[in-house]
């Protein structure tokens, strides 16, 4: 109440406003373009004050921002950390200065867990796991004596879904030693970089790539671009397999040239205000909140897609 009461601002029902400082990876994909409206509605419809700010996928820009939501003595800090480690200092700067941080979407490597209040976001890993049981037990390769080429396009570097997609994917096709991933590289989880490394891939093993994983929706449709300008089939002549679930993927999909997203859902926002909520009221919260998800192929996509939210 104190902090709320240096903001000054009251909320139309009379009472202090809590004011939220919230710093965003960026606007990279159509999956964080989905996760900000759903914060931004959410935290509007709940009266709270909003201090927004893009890091334009860069951890230097959210430092600056975290230390900056510090400064102004914001009631509560959420983020969605671009990369895993390099968090302890500012984090520790926020715990002295008595601001609690919620964590959205993506997680932190910190020694000392008491310096974020909980992290509300998907299980990456898990989703790494669906995207290659769809592999081996329902994709046309999965049965067979040849070998699956796989390539990866792997998101931002250090990211906490790029690092546990990558690693629940592995585990998975570890199962079947047909299956190997011969390349992997980070597309950054844009489409243009997606379409960029996809060309290089495909520069390096003409056509025989059997697969393509993608650790997001919009780098697979960066890819599919690729593929289609160097004369290849997409979801035929390459497998296309990314995660996201997104409506541009239904779109691919529908169109044939994706296979099957995994989903992860952006929609965070009122879960990130139940949590503002209960810090306030100092009601416990776990330390992680996951998120249900499914996963969908283009067999299913024409029904689903009009149900789509995002
Ligand atoms: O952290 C979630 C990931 O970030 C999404 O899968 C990707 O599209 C986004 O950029």
């Amino acid at each position: 109440a104190m902090l709320a009461a240096c903001s000054g601002e009251k909320n139309p029902a009379g009472g202090e406003r809590i004011v939220l400082g919230f710093s965003q990876v960026g606007a990279e994909s159509e999956w964080r373009t989905a996760n900000t409206e759903s914060i931004k509605s959410a935290v509007q419809e709940a009266g709270i004050q909003l201090r927004f700010s893009d890091a334009q996928q860069k951890q230097e820009n959210q430092i600056k921002a975290l230390r900056s939501f510090i400064a102004q003595r914001v009631d509560v800090i959420a983020f969605s950390p671009v990369v895993e480690s390099g968090w302890e200092t500012v984090l520790r700067e926020a715990k002295a200065a008595n601001i609690p941080v919620i964590l959205t979407d993506r997680a932190v490597k910190v020694s000392d867990d008491s310096l974020y209040v909980t992290l509300i976001g998907s299980d990456f890993v898990e989703e790494g796991r669906k995207a290659a049981r769809w592999l081996l037990e329902q994709s046309p390769l999965k049965d067979g004596t040849e070998p699956v080429r796989i390539v990866e396009l792997q998101g931002t570097v250090g990211s906490a879904p790029a690092n546990d997609r990558m690693k629940g994917f592995k585990e998975v096709i570890a199962a079947n030693p047909r299956f190997q991933v011969v390349r992997s590289q980070s597309g950054d989880f844009t489409r243009a970089k997606g379409k960029e490394v996809m060309e290089a891939f495909l520069k390096a093993e003409g056509s025989s790539i059997d697969v393509l994983f993608a650790h997001n929706d919009d780098m697979a449709i960066g890819a599919i671009q690729a593929i289609e300008e160097a004369g290849l089939k997409p979801g035929q002549d390459i497998v296309i397999v990314s995660i996201d679930a997104v409506r541009g993927a239904f779109e691919a999909m529908m169109a044939g040239k994706l296979n099957v997203t995994v989903e992860c859902n952006p929609l965070l926002g009122p879960q990130l205000v139940d949590a503002i909520h209960a810090v306030r009221e100092g009601r416990p919260l776990p330390k992680r909140i996951v998120v249900e998800e499914s996963v969908f192929t283009r067999e299913q996509a024409a029904e689903v897609f009009p149900t789509r939210r995002y």
